[in-house]
C-alpha cells in the first residue's frame, strides 16, 4: 500500500505539513489524531468513564466515524469543530492510552487506506504500529515552545496553558504501554523549528520521490 507516515507530537506542525504533502504528491490525507478526537467526543457525549478501558472500547467499536477532507462525522453528526475543544483535549490522550480502544483504530485506519488506495496519514503509531511498511516515514519534531507558540497563532489562548496541556500530552502519548509516540527505526526525522512549511514540502516531497524510485528498482 503506498503510504506515507508522518508521526510526530502536537504542534510539530504535522497536520499542515501532512495537508500539504498529500495535496503536492495527490494522494489522500487520513488524520488519525481526529479519529481519537471522534472517540473522545462520543465519551464526553455519552458519559462513559474515560478511564474504563473497555467501555471506552466498546464504544469505540459502536461508534460510527466518518472522515473526508477536513470533516469528521461521528454517529451523523458533524463534530469537525467540537473536537478540537479544551474538553476534548484533556480527554483524548486517556481514552487513546487503552488497547481495545487502540485495536479498533488501526482497523479502521487500514481499512480507510485499503479503500483510498494509499494516503498521507498523519498520527504517533503510523510508522512503528498502524503502517510499519509504508514507503517513507517522517517524524517532525519542534522545540516545546516553538509548538506551543504554533498552537496560539492557529487557535488562539494562554500561551502558558497550551505549553502545558501540550507537555501533558506528550507525556501520556510517549509513556503509555500501548503504541507510544516515537519515531520508527527507520523514520527520517525532522527538526521543524526553525524551517518555513515550504522547505519542510520540499524536503519530504523528495524523501517521497527517492523512496518510490528505490521500490521500482527492487
Ligand atoms: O494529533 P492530535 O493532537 O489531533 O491527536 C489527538 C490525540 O490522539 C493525541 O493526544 C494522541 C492521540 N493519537 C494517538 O494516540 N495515535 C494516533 N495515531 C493519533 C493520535
Amino acid at each position: 500500500m503506498r503510504v506515507i507516515a508522518v508521526d510526530g507530537p502536537a504542534g510539530a506542525g504535522k497536520s499542515t505539513i501532512a495537508r500539504l504533502v498529500s495535496a503536492k504528491v495527490g494522494m489522500p490525507f487520513l488524520d488519525t489524531g481526529a479519529m481519537y478526537r471522534g472517540i473522545a467526543f462520543a465519551v464526553l457525549r455519552d458519559g462513559v468513564d474515560q478511564n474504563d478501558a473497555d467501555a471506552v472500547g466498546q464504544l469505540a467499536r459502536l461508534t460510527e466515524l466518518v472522515l473526508e477532507d477536513d470533516a469528521l462525522w461521528v454517529d451523523g453528526a458533524d463534530a469537525t469543530q467540537s473536537i478540537r475543544s479544551a474538553e476534548i483535549n484533556s480527554v483524548v490522550s486517556v481514552i487513546a492510552a487503552h488497547s481495545p480502544v487502540r485495536a479498533e483504530m488501526r482497523d479502521q485506519q487500514r481499512l480507510w487506506i485499503s479503500n483510498h488506495n494509499g494516503g498521507v496519514v498523519e498520527g504517533r503509531d503510523i510508522g512503528t504500529v498502524v503502517f510499519p511498511d509504508a514507503i517513507l516515514k517522517v517524524f517532525l519534531t519542534a522545540s516545546p515552545t516553538v509548538r506551543a507558540n504554533r498552537r496560539v497563532e492557529q487557535s488562539g489562548g494562554d500561551a502558558v496553558h497550551i505549553a502545558e496541556s501540550i507537555a501533558q500530552r506528550d507525556h501520556l502519548d510517549s509513556t503509555r504501554q500501548d503504541s507510544p509516540l516515537m519515531p520508527a527505526e527507520d523514520s527520517v526525522v525532522i527538526d521543524t523549528s526553525e524551517m518555513s512549511i515550504d522547505a519542510v514540502i520540499d524536503v519530504i516531497a523528495q524523501l517521497f520521490k527517492d523512496a518510490e524510485s528505490r521500490q521500482v528498482q527492487r
